[in-house]
């Protein structure tokens, strides 16, 4: 298929000695290319969703790496500075795991760098090199996901799993493109997502941009689409899978799996390997990131709920992998023993 028809925009792109971001919270409203040259810079447009998505969080996780090394390559004290400055990125947000796993692999690298110079080549061609792999992923997701979309199906998708999410294409919205390309699908239902709103305000503009045509619901319209037979794929993203396939993703994930199951859809998530975290066994073991009271008794920053209304804003939840029939990555299809099947996929590194 010709990806460059559906993947129009880029959420985070490397410069000579720069980085830049699309802000993610101005979005559709406003286009702001963002341009970081720290470190905590980074890390302070992760933890305020400036650039979210799992995957777009570990690459830019990765060149946050690349901009410490750059800072304080001239300093003597360089290798604990920049050690210092990736455990702060490594922890900017705790639920998707691919923050990390990118991270990790940088310090890793610093682990064996023998001067600060080579290492800041050593962070960028590793950045590099996890964003196209994250790209080259998506693309044959997309595909494998796809074929197990019947002809004249319609699907619901939670949140923004797309070019934003991404390196580019996405992963659950990749599924939806590469299944629109191939004539498969007759309706995109696109669940608002609060209190943030990434499939409003992202994943609405994603998709018309590309024309493929969608139709935005409330998150509670999941039930409906799926009892009335409107909607016979539940298909997400992900931003931690636990080894037995327990999937955490965006809050509302959960209940849209529930009424998929009842009613006789099926559920499909979408991630590269990298977000499936074998050291995590079950979806217990995932620490569920609650953000700020704020995000949900204000909207535009204008408190819409009375004074001394108190809120709870956890802001993933975890859907068992008995509610899941498929998970997708760049390494092969699991469908059934989760368990077996994420081991054997884990063993083809
Ligand atoms: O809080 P966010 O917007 O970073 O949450 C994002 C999600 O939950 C996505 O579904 C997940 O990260 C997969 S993105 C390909």
């Amino acid at each position: 298929m010709d990806y460059a028809q559906f993947d129009r925009v880029r959420a985070v792109a490397p410069g000579t000695h720069f980085l830049e971001l699309l802000d993610q919270r101005l979005l559709p409203g406003q286009i702001l290319q963002l341009r970081l040259t720290t470190a905590s810079q980074v890390v302070d447009a992760i933890a305020s969703l400036q650039v979210r998505g799992a995957p777009a969080i570990g690459i830019a996780g990765a060149y946050g790496a690349w901009l410490a090394a750059l800072e304080f390559a001239e300093h003597s004290d360089w290798r604990t500075q920049v050690r210092a400055a990736l455990l702060r990125l490594r922890n900017a947000r705790p639920t998707a795991v691919n923050l990390a796993w990118a991270v990790d692999q940088q310090l890793a690298l610093l682990d064996g760098a023998v001067d600060a110079a080579s290492l800041v080549n050593a962070f960028k061609a590793k950045a590099d090199q996890i964003r196209a792999d994250d790209l080259a992923a998506n693309h044959l997701m997309g595909r494998l996901g796809a074929e197990l979309i019947a002809q004249g199906s319609s699907v619901l998708t939670h949140c923004n799993t797309g070019s934003l999410a991404t390196a580019g294409f996405g992963t659950a919205l990749g599924v939806v493109r590469a299944a629109f390309a191939e004539g498969r699908i007759k309706e995109t239902y696109a669940a608002e997502t609060r209190p943030w709103l990434q499939g409003a305000r992202l994943t609405a503009w994603e998709l018309l941009q590309d024309a493929i045509p969608a139709r935005l619901v409330a998150d509670g319209a999941g039930a409906l689409l799926f009892s009335s037979g409107r909607a016979h794929w539940l298909i997400v993203g992900a931003d931690r899978i636990a080894r037995n396939g327990d999937t955490a993703n965006k809050i509302g994930t959960l209940a849209h799996a529930c009424a998929a199951k009842q009613f006789g859809a099926k559920v499909m998530v979408v991630a590269p390997f990298s977000t499936v975290d074998m050291d995590c066994k079950d979806g217990a073991s995932i620490h569920i990131e609650e953000r700020s009271e704020d995000e949900l008794l204000s909207y535009g920053g204008v408190r819409t709920v009375a004074e001394g209304v108190r809120a709870f804003n956890p802001v993933f939840d975890v859907t068992p992998a008995h509610l899941i029939d498929a998970i997708v990555t760049e390494r092969g299809v699991v469908q059934g023993d989760f368990s077996r099947g994420l081991k054997l996929l884990g063993s083809t590194a």
